[in-house]
């Protein structure tokens, strides 16, 4: 195994994402920033300097387990302190097992500033895929806002609460349209056909394919806001990743992708090689005022006249058709040989997701706590026991039983909080993602949920409460290990995974504004096992204040 180096500068610069220009926060002067590309084995160092004129920035890598090195998680707050205008932090890590990643910025809002790019990890020298592919592409979905991130911020923490709306564009791989649409003649509403030269920043990025070959398509959403349902037209997909695990192979036509989820699927050039054909994004979740982001399959074969396809883009499956979405995230389940979970557990954690009020701002909170991240890292906190950092107080295991998930809560309000999920080094935790009716009657939301530092068992999806006999469904036989589920509207997700990776590790909602929001909470583990934590990671808050003080330097 290798040692990857790479040298990184964030900047803001103007970037045209969907033909209009804005400011995104760039890498190296590249939006979408560049790719890692590495073996399983490989050590990665990325030395970060931050050229942002006035805000901090930290870099996580999202689906990285980051055994042994729980600073270099890249999450503020929690596993470092910010990287302030003009620092250089060096994020040194493993990357030990063969997937789709990527990578973003974990502080205030800077995913949805466009801070973000692809992680791609293949198997060691010598292991092979257990499938057979000729050629792949890589595909990094996401949302795009004409908004500035600090504005929406700031609309999200005000009074009365300003949301930002639904995305002006989708992207891939840092590319979409606005003012024109590519599938322009095929649409109901009047829109002006898209002409490119190719080279501008918001021309598509074509997939070029043989006929008659198979090719491995590596899709990831880091979308702040949007689900998203993605088809190619004509084509079938073959499933066979998920955030870095091996599936069970299954065929479909079209499939959902949420915030923080990766893919790959294999893709058989078996249609007309005469024919061009749409790659197509679409919301769901959400009544969609976003227009499909799209790009085109491309038949070599044929000589290039105009890419455009003659027939119009694969229609979205109806954005609140659940039906259509659990169908297809219960076909996902493990690989053969994939290990399976512990058969009992420890410890099992209900979180009640609930939208909510505190002194009339709003809020998302966590069996009633809404997360405020504190100035201080916990990997410092707790680590060098300095108790008045975050609140000591356990944050609740369970909701209340008479809770009803159904209706509007009968009170709406809830509090702040910041304490810390403790679990016993390598005891087995179970998670209860309980979700319920939001501030309005007969609404409920999706949510992606997103754990740091493992990868963890979906033992089951459900509807309405969770209760004890429902225990007696979840699949403890080939339950796929994923690093993000979601949970439906009205439904509860139940999660098993090992506590097995001393550090501190977020466990979120994917969705950045809810993050923003308060919707996460932080558990930790082992922590006095965890090395020595580079000093760099820890020069802010309390701990910052202990390296000042010479004699309790430690
Ligand atoms: Cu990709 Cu804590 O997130
Ligand atoms: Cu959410």
């Amino acid at each position: 195994s290798k040692t990857k180096h790479f040298k990184w500068e964030v900047e803001y610069m103007y970037w045209s994402p969907d033909c209009v220009e804005h400011v995104v926060m760039g890498i190296n002067g590249q939006f979408p920033g560049p790719t890692i590309r590495a073996q399983a084995g490989d050590t990665v160092h990325v030395e970060l300097t931050n050229k942002l004129p006035t805000e901090g920035v930290v870099i996580h890598w999202h689906g990285i387990r980051q055994h042994g090195t729980p600073w270099a998680d890249g999450t503020a707050s929690i596993s470092q302190c910010v990287i302030n205008p003009g620092e250089t932090f060096l994020y040194r890590f493993k990357v030990d097992k063969a997937g789709t990643y990527f990578y973003h910025g974990h502080y205030g809002m800077q995913r949805s500033a466009g801070l973000y790019g692809s992680l791609v990890v293949d198997v060691a020298e010598g292991e092979k895929e257990p499938f057979h592919y000729e050629g792949e592409f890589n595909l990094l979905l996401s949302d795009w806002w004409h908004q500035s991130v600090h504005e929406q911020q700031l609309g999200l923490s005000s009074k009365p609460f300003r949301w930002p709306g639904e995305p002006q564009s989708l992207l891939m791989n840092g590319r979409g349209q606005y003012n024109c649409s590519l599938a322009a003649q095929f649409s109901n509403s009047p829109s002006t056909q898209c002409k490119f030269k190719g080279t501008e920043q918001c021309a598509p990025e074509i997939l070029s394919v043989q006929p008659n070959k198979t090719y491995r398509l590596r899709l990831a959403s880091t979308t702040a806001l949007a689900s998203l349902n993605l088809a190619i037209g004509n084509h079938k997909m073959v499933v066979v990743e998920a955030d870095g695990n091996y599936v069970q192979p299954f065929a479909v036509e079209d499939m959902d992708i949420y915030s923080g989820e990766s893919y790959s699927v294999l893709l058989t050039t078996d249609q007309d090689p005469s024919l061009n054909y749409w790659v197509s994004i679409s919301v769901r979740g959400r009544k969609p005022q976003t227009p499909q982001g799209l790009t085109m399959l491309h038949y070599q074969h044929h000589p290039k006249t105009s890419l455009i396809p003659t027939s119009p883009p694969p229609v979205a499956p109806l954005w609140n058709n659940y039906t259509h979405s659990k169908l297809f995230t219960n076909k996902i389940l493990a690989f053969m040989g994939t290990p399976q979970p512990p058969i009992t557990t420890h410890r099992r954690i209900a979180l009640l997701n609930t939208q909510n009020y505190i002194d009339g701002y709003t809020k998302w909170a966590i069996n009633n706590l809404s997360l405020v991240l504190p100035a201080t890292p916990y990997l410092g906190s707790i680590k060098y026991g300095l108790k008045n950092a975050f609140g000591q107080k356990k944050p609740p295991e369970n909701f209340p039983i008479y809770y009803d998930v159904m209706k509007p809560a009968t009170n709406q309000n809830s509090s702040y909080g910041n304490g810390v999920y403790m679990l016993g080094f390598n005891t087995t935790v179970d998670v209860i993602l309980q979700n319920a009716n939001a501030l309005a009657a007969n609404t409920s939301e999706i949510h992606p949920w997103h754990l740091h530092g493992h990868d963890f068992w979906v033992l089951g999806y459900g509807e309405g409460r969770f209760s004890d006999q429902k225990e007696n469904n979840l699949n403890l036989r080939n339950p796929p290990l994923r690093n993000t589920a979601v949970i439906f509207p009205f439904g509860w997700t139940a999660l098993r995974f090992v506590a097995d990776n001393p550090g501190v590790w977020a466990f979120h909602c994917h969705i950045e504004p809810h993050l923003h929001m308060g919707m996460g909470v932080v558990f930790a583990e082992g922590v006095h096992l965890v090395g020595k934590v580079p000093d760099e990671a820890l020069t802010c808050g309390l701990t910052g204040k202990m390296f000042m003080s010479d004699n309790n330097k430690p």
